[in-house]
């Protein structure tokens, strides 16, 4: 499985892609080239990226590839890294032109795995090579050999956390500094948390990728990006983050992905944590989460979600493994006994819902919004009213109980609808944790 058949010097790594994890693991192998644990060497032997700059580490001794998938295919790498990103072109491309030409592939790539991860599975298993994405999920943080062979004897009933750092430091940030999202993304863009398409990150998509590919290991399925909803932070306001702060919670970007029959109920969107709760303390690019199984009961697990020395080491666990010749399916089961994981009928579902409404400061207000939460059958937990504003309008917070979507979806539709109410409520979810 390690695609060698003899020791004969360093291992020689391919590596696609020089951004920051890709840096991180040139001076990572550079600096410490004998980390496996037999003390077998892993060497850079030739590399491939956008442009041929200076990346502080000696590369004369690689060679160099305009091409990925020249890089992927040639006979003169022992283990292909991928770490250009993207579910398709030419990250797609190249990982299936390695795995096609027997070489174990390791790879950061979650949005690859997420969408193609079945289909890459069963190629890998067919040539009987690796193919390893630790630092998927979670950065440094080994998610993924924890649930796909520390937790392979547990039946594990939900996967909840934050799983997106920059989403976490943007909405940490704001709060702390009381400064708007887009200077605060710009900042998380400046620290290399970010994608290089930032709607990745702010849409909830990164985090979504990366629940699909926990939840898959978790409950026995293969990757099903399909399965999951998702909303991101975009439409966070300020004003909400304060507001939320004032009921006891703060807002997180939360993905979770909870067993239901043969399936799961897997979503990835802001919601409200009580202040106290750990993954409300999870602050700035941290990721953190929660496992719950039958057997082992709940436990936790934060650490550094994003960023290129943490990242590179999931990436050095993964040579390190197929060094030493690991051999294990690329999901939790062979791919071929595998199906994508089904989606769950969220008909059922009631959750608590944070509404935040701005109306004008006129009698009979407050009555009207109650009655329009009544015909929805919606009944109201916690209220909060502020003072007017400069501009006469006056901000109301409400969390309601808990009630389906399609309920809280019509209370937003008749309280909008309201001659006093001066914009459409904003409702974002109270955690269930
Ligand atoms: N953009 C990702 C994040 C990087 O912010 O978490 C790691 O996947």
């Amino acid at each position: 499985m390690n695609g060698r058949a003899a020791v004969r010097g360093p291992w020689r790594i391919g590596l696609a892609g020089l951004g920051v994890v890709g840096g991180a693991l040139l001076k990572f192998l550079a600096e410490q080239p004998d980390f496996a644990p037999s003390g077998e060497r892993a060497a850079i032997a030739g590399v491939s990226a956008r442009s041929q700059k200076d990346r502080g580490v000696d590369l004369s001794a690689a060679a160099w590839f305009d091409d990925p998938v020249a890089l992927a295919g040639s006979p003169d790498i022992d283990v292909f890294v991928e770490l250009i990103g993207g579910s398709e072109g030419p990250a797609r491309a190249a990982v299936t032109a390695a795995l096609k030409a027997g070489k174990p592939v390791i790879t950061a790539n979650k949005a690859l795995i997420a969408t193609h991860g079945l289909e890459l599975a069963k190629l890998a298993e067919a040539q009987g090579v690796a193919l390893f994405y630790e630092a998927a999920v979670m950065g440094g943080v080994p998610a993924v050999k924890l649930l796909r062979e520390g937790l392979v004897g547990e039946h594990v009933q939900s996967v909840v956390g934050i799983l997106n750092g920059t989403c976490n430091f943007i909405l940490s940030e704001m709060e702390r500094s009381e400064r708007g999202f887009a200077e605060v993304l710009a900042e998380a863009q400046k620290l290399g948390y970010a994608e290089a398409d930032p709607t990745t990150d702010v849409g909830g998509f990164d985090a979504a990728h990366k629940i699909v590919i926990l939840a898959a290991l978790a409950f026995g399925g293969a990757p099903n990006l399909g399965a999951a909803e998702i909303e991101g932070i975009a439409a966070v306001d300020l004003i909400d983050i304060k507001l939320a702060r004032e009921l006891g919670y703060r807002i997180k970007l939360i993905a979770s992905a909870e067993r239901e029959g043969t399936g799961a109920s897997i979503r990835v969107n802001p919601a409200l944590v009580p202040l106290g709760h750990p993954l409300a303390q999870a602050g700035g690019a941290l990721n953190a989460l929660f496992i719950e199984g039958r057997r082992i009961g709940r436990f936790y697990m934060q650490g550094p979600g994003a960023g290129g020395a943490a990242t590179a080491a999931a990436v050095a666990a993964d040579i390190a493994d197929v060094i030493a010749g690991a051999r294990r399916p690329v999901f939790q089961r062979p791919a071929g006994d595998l199906a994508p994981l089904k989606g769950a009928d969220r008909a059922g579902h009631r959750d608590k819902a944070f509404l935040r409404l701005m109306v004008r400061d006129r009698p009979g207000v407050i009555a009207a919004v109650s009655e329009a939460l009544a015909k929805a059958e919606v009944s109201i937990d916690s209220f909060l009213q502020k003072p007017v504003e400069d501009s006469g309008h006056v901000p109301i917070v409400l969390i309601t109980h808990p009630a389906s979507a399609a309920a809280i979806a019509e209370a937003v539709d008749h309280i909008g609808a309201l001659e006093a109410v001066v914009e459409r409520p904003r409702r974002i979810r109270v955690a269930r944790i």
